[in-house]
């Protein structure tokens, strides 16, 4: 950290009444340069736009604006060379920025600050911060949406297992089974463009918390920084910051499925499931075990949820029961927002790498969907079907054949025509039209269903609409 400050006792950017300097404690506590710098870029943008605004609306000269302006580039060059001077003393991004502006252009510097206050700055900062990662997510959401959408249109009649309990349910298509997700996606991102609609109003220009007397033009100011308007409040537009709680609520929802996913890549990757394979450039290896091909992006991208979520709670409880307008609290809000973000960000990055690199394995898959007398329902049906039995009774009936399968210790599509007839002397050969895993597939053609007519045409709804 520099010393560019003075330690002249009340000399710090607001020490004008204090006759001694904050203690270390003080200061330590205070201090938010080493988090909040991840915002000088959103800085620097809100002082260019309110100094812009200053001198059009005649407060400040245009040879102040100029100067700022030069100088805030200056400082913009300095920060992303890794040579700004950093000063825990000036305690948090707009002082440091403030002070180094001071450094470069004097008197002029101390101009910027009319008409505005940190209050309305850092809300001013933050907003744009969360904003451009909201943009970010549904670009993301969108290269997770189409890896999906690829594997779907390759296995539209992949057969596989469909599960309910974890338990063989009925044959489903692997196609089908990436739309779902592909569906969860979609709906993420749309809570991400909701939440960004909502928050695109600017706080600049509330000032501390009460406006300002300076005839300043807040809608310049709001479209200069790509908001759709100012704040209508002076007191919500600084204490307001529902906008983060509601991008890290949408976050959440988006960890939560990708945790979902995450966890069918373990499962489907492990040696007694073995339905899909990565490749080693999503795997890594046990140091111990040489057999092993672990899949430690999947699994950290299920835990991802666990850091996202709490940060949403941290920051609903830290803005529980404050009072209006500013409290220093509020300064604890950035952190877990900004911790939240970058783990969402390489989770979506990670699941989009595994989704593009995964290989469904076609034989295994085929066989497993036929496992656990997976097409029972379907010769229930049939009875229904072909010999107008009531359900109920059909159910009994395929209880009663499914026993004598796996008392046989055969599937059901294997099982001797006569044996069925032992049990319902009705039943013909046409039975086994329905007991493959792809035929019952095929037969579910209801909309929204798994047969891959159904699934092709999802695949090519997408197709269409994320083109
Ligand atoms: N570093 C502060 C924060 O992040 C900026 C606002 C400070 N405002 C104040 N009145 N002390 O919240």
């Amino acid at each position: 950290m520099g010393q560019s400050d003075s330690k002249k006792a009340g000399q710090t950017m607001w020490g004008g009444r204090f006759s001694d300097n904050p203690s270390e404690i003080m200061q330590a506590i205070n201090v938010s340069i080493d988090f909040d710098r991840r915002l000088y870029a959103q800085d620097i943008e809100g002082s260019l736009a309110h100094s812009e605004m200053l001198a059009a609306c005649g407060i400040i000269t245009s040879d102040d604006k100029a100067a700022i302006h030069r100088g805030l580039h200056e400082i913009k060059d300095e920060i992303e060379a890794g040579d700004f001077p950093w000063s825990a003393e000036l305690e948090d991004i707009h002082l440091n920025i403030e002070g180094r502006l001071k450094d470069k252009i004097g008197e002029a510097a101390g101009r910027l600050h009319t008409g505005r206050s940190r209050n309305d700055q850092v809300a001013t900062d933050f907003r744009l911060w969360t904003r451009e990662h909201l943009n970010h997510f549904v670009v993301r959401l969108g290269g997770l949406m189409s890896a999906l959408l690829a594997q779907a249109e390759q296995n539209t009649d992949t057969v596989m297992p469909g599960f309910t309990h974890l338990q063989s349910a009925q044959p489903v298509t692997f196609g089908h089974h990436m739309l779902a997700y592909l569906e969860m996606f979609a709906r993420d991102r749309s809570r991400f463009e909701d939440a960004r609609a909502r928050m695109n109003e600017s706080p600049l220009g509330a000032a501390a918390l009460a406006g300002t007397p300076y005839p300043i033009d807040r809608d310049m100011t709001a479209r200069a920084l790509g908001f759709d308007r100012p704040m209508a409040n002076s007191l919500d537009a600084v204490s307001a910051r529902d906008f983060a709680l509601e991008a890290l609520s949408a976050a959440t929802i988006c960890a939560t499925h990708l945790s979902r996913l995450a966890e069918e890549i373990v499962i489907w990757t492990s040696a007694q499931f073995g339905f899909i394979t990565l490749s080693d450039k999503f795997t890594t290896g046990s140091s111990i075990m040489p057999q092993k091909r672990n899949p430690d992006a999947a699994e950290l991208i299920r835990a991802k949820v666990g850091r996202i979520m709490g940060a949403l709670t941290t920051l609903t409880i830290v803005m529980k029961g404050l009072p209006l307008a500013y409290s220093k609290d509020m300064q604890e809000d950035k952190e877990p927002v900004f911790d939240a973000f970058e783990a969402l960000d390489l989770a979506l990055a990670a699941m989009t790498g595994m989704i593009g690199d995964m290989t469904p394995r076609k034989d295994r898959l085929a066989d497993a969907a036929g496992a656990g007398f997976s097409t029972a329902t379907d010769l229930a049906d049939w009875l229904v079907r072909s010999l107008n039995m009531p359900f109920r009774e059909a159910h009994h009936v395929t209880g009663v054949i499914v026993a004598l399968a796996e008392k046989q210790g055969t599937t059901l599509d294997a099982l001797p025509l006569s044996d069925m007839q032992a049990i319902h002397a009705e039943i013909t050969q046409d039975v086994y039209s329905v007991l493959t895993p792809l035929a019952s597939a095929r037969s579910r053609l209801s909309y929204g269903g798994t047969s891959p007519v159904r699934v092709a045409e999802q695949v090519a709804r997408w197709k269409d609409k994320l083109s």
